[in-house]
């Protein structure tokens, strides 16, 4: 398939790193990652961070990230930050991640109802889907899929979809080192481009991102981004790591530049 997707490397520091902590690594990470055209290096630190990182960045590099932001604009929600809050410094945010699914037992409803905020504050979306090993082994890996993305982008025109990212990452691959296989990889974002193309139609699908997340490094990147289809990665504990992901977006750009090489 020929699009004019730019690959994204986006970074989930978690909760990890205060605010000091983050500025420091910051400093360190724009030091190793160099300014490259046509790829996009995305940063997702807490929300504390959020702030002064975006007064720090240089913008020729990083775009900022949030992990989460709740559906609603303002009000009574003791705790919550909202997407209406996060769009002065943010230009994605991470939906239905697993943690949150897991720990925060977030629901696609939740998830669908975010996605919507999200897009209505003209921040994009990283909706993060992914089976259990449970229903791996089940043999539901497809449908598991199928309603996350479905029941997730359910409120969204085609062009918003396209618009999105959706991030594949299979709950047993993540934080585990236990990374997905390529073919494993190359078949969920397949099925999950289908699904998109189903319901949103060719144009959503051929402009809609796909990451893949869990376990990434920079010794496996290269595997993942030669996957057809497969736009970048969603980077959780080697994002920490200034060696590893400036390594890691060193070999975004070198792919980058070889699909370009093979478009033109
Ligand atoms: P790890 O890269 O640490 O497995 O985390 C993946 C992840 O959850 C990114 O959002």
């Amino acid at each position: 398939m020929r699009n004019n997707r730019h690959i994204m490397i986006a970074g989930n520091w978690k909760e990890h790193l205060t605010v000091a902590q983050a500025s420091i690594y910051l400093n360190r990470l724009e030091e190793h990652v160099k300014t490259h055209q046509g790829i996009e290096v995305v940063l997702l630190p807490n929300v504390l961070a959020l702030q002064p990182l975006s007064v720090q960045l240089d913008r020729r590099k990083f775009r900022l990230g949030a992990q989460d932001g709740y559906y609603m604009d303002a009000g009574a929600y003791t705790g919550e930050v909202s997407m209406a809050m996060l769009r002065e410094l943010v230009h994605y945010v991470l939906v239905g991640h697993s943690e949150r699914r897991h720990i925060f037992m977030e629901d696609d409803a939740l998830a669908s109802k975010k996605v919507q905020a999200a897009v209505r504050n003209g921040i994009m979306p990283i909706l993060c889907v992914g089976e259990t090993l449970q229903e791996r082994l089940a043999g539901e890996t497809n449908q598991i899929l199928h309603n996350q993305i479905a029941a997730g982008l359910q409120h969204l025109t085609s062009r918003e979809v396209g618009a999105s990212v959706i991030a594949y990452e299979p709950v047993w691959a993540i934080g585990t080192g236990e990374y997905a296989k390529p073919e494993q990889v190359s078949k969920a974002i397949d099925f999950i481009r289908k699904q998109v193309e189903h319901l949103y139609g060719t144009r959503a699908s051929e402009n809609l991102r796909i990451l893949y997340g869990g376990s990434v490094d920079d010794h496996n990147i290269n595997a993942y981004l030669d996957i057809d289809g497969c736009d970048g990665a969603l980077v959780g504990g080697a994002s920490l790591n200034f060696h590893k992901f400036s390594e890691i977006v060193e070999s975004a750009y070198r792919a980058q530049q070889k699909r370009t090489m093979r478009r033109n």
